[in-house]
């Protein structure tokens, strides 16, 4: 596949000088490129090629050959090792409370605890279930950034313990306090989830590493190295938070109130690349969001434009296995691209998402990786975006992959969750029936 670069218009190069002025500074002095006619050409790794040149024509050929040879390409190139579940893995609820946000849901605190030790590493879970709605119910499963008490001013939810990233709002000393407490309630809209008859599912991604560059030594890529016969630097912190959400996932298998098999898994930025990358290892995940996800993510590498692979290692030494910093100056020789990783969801619906004031991601680099990831779609017959070139803003395209871009800065608002909302309504196709 080979990508020729068109000219992006002037309304857009007006809006990338604008978003160049807040990037530069995260670029730490590398350019940054935000100039569509200076991306040049790039040729793509073509997921339905066998290393030995074959082509891949049938969904069969796909999952037995092509598919298990992908995944090791990411193992080994950009995320790093995949340990499996540990034996001793195990499930304590910690409380639950039927009558929360006045009466809309069941609050549920469940501690996973990895071995078992009595001082085993573990991480919370908080769950909201629908009260007015026949269950099993559909869940959204998503990490939080601030511990789960960040996702709404429910008194109820349980503080986290660990290292938290400082922020005015409540975070004093790497400790949250009580005033971060909703911190970021406008990125999980609990209330709306609970009327559409969806479970929500969240964890703190700090319980599985810290997010700074000496996190690995008290996560689990240090702590659970026995466990999981695991060195800390066979992956990185995107693999361990993906790994949590799987382990997440195990729970969600044992609880009755919830459709296992209709679990959405969604993620914004850095917690979008974990999200992707816990769906290319666990099919038991049978949707798929990411959510301004960028470089690392589902923005194609290959494109330079925004942020960069040299860019985001020299910023988050941690975040990938060591071998991705090979690919700092060269892109080009990866064995793999952002749409292949997409493309391992197949045929799952996925849907990507971009903000418009969030070039630093790339959207039209998470636009291309989407339309590029098609091709394997279509082994199972099913209808990627239905558009080729990039849709007018806030005009949401596509069937099994769906894609938006909308207006506003890196976030995720009431917008992208709307359509999030729909696009599981569409494809799990059960519409909330009320508890009769
Ligand atoms: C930084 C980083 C991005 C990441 C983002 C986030 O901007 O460079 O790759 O997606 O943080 O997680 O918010």
């Amino acid at each position: 596949m080979h990508i020729k670069n068109t000219g992006f218009g002037l309304l857009l190069a007006g809006l990338l000088a604008f978003a160049g002025g807040i990037h530069l500074a995260q670029g730490q002095g590398i350019t940054v490129n935000y100039d569509e006619a200076k991306v040049g050409t790039y040729t793509l790794p073509d997921p339905l090629r066998l290393p030995d040149g074959t082509a891949v024509t049938t969904a069969r050929q796909w999952e037995q050959q092509a598919r298990p040879d992908v995944l090791n390409l990411f193992k080994e190139h950009v995320y790093g090792q995949m340990p499996a579940k540990p034996a001793g893995l195990r499930f304590k609820i910690r409380n639950e409370n039927k009558n929360a946000l006045n009466g809309l849901a069941t609050r549920k605190q469940v501690t996973i605890y990895f071995t078992p030790a009595a001082d085993a590493p573990s991480m919370e879970v908080l769950l909201y279930i629908p009260n007015k709605v026949q269950g099993p119910v559909p869940a959204f499963v998503g990490l939080n950034f601030y511990g789960n008490q960040s996702i709404h001013p429910d008194k109820g939810i349980l503080l986290p313990t660990r290292w938290v990233n400082n922020n005015p709002k409540g975070v004093v000393n790497n400790k949250a306090t009580e005033a971060s407490r909703g911190l970021q309630a406008s990125r999980w809209p609990v209330e709306e989830l609970m009327k559409q008859g969806f479970a929500l599912v969240t964890a703190y991604y700090g319980d599985l590493e810290p997010d700074h560059v000496d996190g690995w030594k008290t996560g689990i890529r240090t702590t659970l190295n026995d466990e999981l016969k695991i060195k800390e630097d066979e992956w990185g912190a995107i693999g361990a938070w993906a790994w949590g959400l799987s382990r997440i996932m195990d729970y969600l298998e044992k609880d009755k109130s919830i459709n296992a098999g209709q679990v959405a898994l969604t993620g914004h930025s850095r917690i979008g690349k974990a999200a992707l990358w816990a769906a290319a290892n666990d099919n038991r995940f049978a949707l798929v969001i990411s959510n301004d996800s960028g470089e690392g993510g589902a923005a194609l590498a290959r494109r330079n434009y925004g942020e960069t692979i040299a860019q985001i290692n020299r910023s988050f030494p941690h975040w990938f296995n060591p071998t991705y910093k090979n690919y700092n100056q060269a892109p080009e020789k990866m064995p793999v691209d952002q749409h292949m990783l997409l493309a391992l969801m197949a045929p799952r619906p996925l849907y990507v998402n971009s903000a418009l004031e969030d070039q630093w991601a790339d959207p039209r680099g998470e636009f291309l990786s989407a339309l590029q990831a098609e091709p394997v779609y279509q082994l199972y017959q099913k209808k990627g975006l239905g558009v080729t070139e990039m849709p007018p803003v806030e005009k949401p395209v596509g069937e099994t992959i769906g894609y938006h871009i909308r207006n506003g800065k890196h976030d995720i608002n009431a917008y992208d969750w709307q359509q999030h909302i729909a696009f599981a309504q569409k494809h799990f196709k059960k519409k909330a029936k009320p508890k009769s």
